[in-house]
């Protein structure tokens, strides 16, 4: 990376939208699929801890901090359920990425887009070492905001081309229906959960509810079914009866988040789990036979976000995709900061 000292890449939303396309959406995903898996498989280099999170009766703002001794990179996200009826997103973020050596941020960059994107490439990476291989249709069981990219995800990672959604709002179902028919995707809206499922071999959840809902209940999971739980992500907030985690071989990114916010919160703290970083390296098994059920219990970890920053600052060398932000007061004599600042006075000689 080449820049100015006192500057930093900004990637806003519009600029994220434009070198999306400009690499293309499925090829976007299979790209940062590919650095979210390369960081998995060196996850003892990483510096980890569960997220910082602030929760609040309308949803949780939360801070995602990591570093791989040479890069370091941190998200602010927010969950807001009930943001919709105002108008407003459920999940929001921005995120940076900066130099461990001298500590000076490199990249700013919008993360709402980002990680619907690297959510579903998450996804996708875990399905595509835990689903069976014969997998070709997807129950898609809440149609917001994140339904669109995972659908992608598992196409271009997968080959899902059949889709089964659901929405118990019929309105989504229709929005996600119209977006993705274009697309060539094969699409039967359903009018409830369990006809969803109905012939699934993945099922994805991505509902948003502050609460513990039953999305998913013991009769719908059948054998051989994998199960990729995007939206229990909240101490509280959970989609899959608590049955189905007892039948279930159950994958996690980061335990010690997992165990406070994703389905496991419903067990004992030491019920079994498997780390996907560990499947991911080979040295623990995935799948294993196929009548096996497979959960993914999704709940977002900072290396995620850490590998969607490093695939952007690479994607957006030598484009324009980009803006140089104004973000660091770096005097040319480093302790004359308020010099610096007199010398701005206005009607001062620049
Ligand atoms: N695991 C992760 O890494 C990760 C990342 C991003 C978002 N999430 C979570 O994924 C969920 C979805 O996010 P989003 O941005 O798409 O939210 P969204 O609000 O845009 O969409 C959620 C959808 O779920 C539907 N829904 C709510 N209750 C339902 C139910 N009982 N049955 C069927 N549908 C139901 C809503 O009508 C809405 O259309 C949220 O809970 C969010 O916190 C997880």
């Amino acid at each position: 990376m080449t820049h100015g000292l006192n500057t930093i890449r900004f990637v806003s939303v519009d600029a994220m939208m434009r070198l999306v396309h400009h690499v293309g959406v499925e090829s976007f995903l299979t790209g940062l699929a590919a650095y979210v898996e390369a960081d998995f498989r060196r996850w003892e280099s990483f510096d980890k801890s569960p997220r910082v999170a602030s929760h609040s009766p309308g949803g949780v703002i939360e801070l995602m901090p990591t570093s791989d001794g040479a890069l370091y990179a941190f998200k602010y996200v927010n969950g807001h359920p009930q943001n919709g009826r105002l108008g407003r997103q459920t999940v929001t973020a921005f995120g940076v990425l900066a130099e461990v050596d001298t500590g000076y941020p490199t990249l700013l960059s919008e993360m709402t887009l980002l990680t619907a994107l690297r959510t579903a490439a998450t996804s996708a990476v875990a399905a595509r070492a835990l689903a069976r291989p014969d997998s070709r249709t997807m129950a898609l069981i809440g149609n917001g905001a994140q339904s669109e990219f995972q659908a992608l995800a598992f196409r271009a990672l997968l080959g899902i081309e059949t889709l089964r959604l659901y929405d118990i709002d019929p309105a989504a179902t229709e929005r996600c229906a119209a977006n993705l028919a274009p697309l060539g995707f094969s699409i039967t809206r359903c009018t409830s959960a369990e006809e969803a499922v109905q012939g699934a071999d993945i099922v994805t959840t991505a509902t948003a509810d502050k609460r513990q809902a039953t999305i998913l209940s013991d009769n719908m999971v059948g054998a051989g079914q994998h199960l990729n739980a995007v939206g229990g992500d909240c101490p509280g907030k959970t989609e899959l009866a608590e049955a189905i985690l007892h039948r279930a071989s159950i994958f996690v990114e980061y335990p010690e988040q997992t165990r406070i916010e994703g389905e496991i919160q419903q067990l004992a703290p030491d019920h079994a789990v498997t780390e996907l970083w560990q499947v991911l390296s080979g040295l623990a098994p995935g799948r294993t036979g196929a009548d096996q059920i497979t959960l993914f219990d999704s709940v977002g970890f900072a290396t995620e976000d850490f590998s969607a920053l490093r695939f952007v600052a690479d994607c957006i060398a030598g484009t324009e995709y980009f803006e140089e932000l104004d973000l660091l007061a770096d005097p040319d004599e480093p302790r004359d900061l308020f010099g610096m600042l007199m010398r701005a006075r206005p009607g001062e000689a620049a």
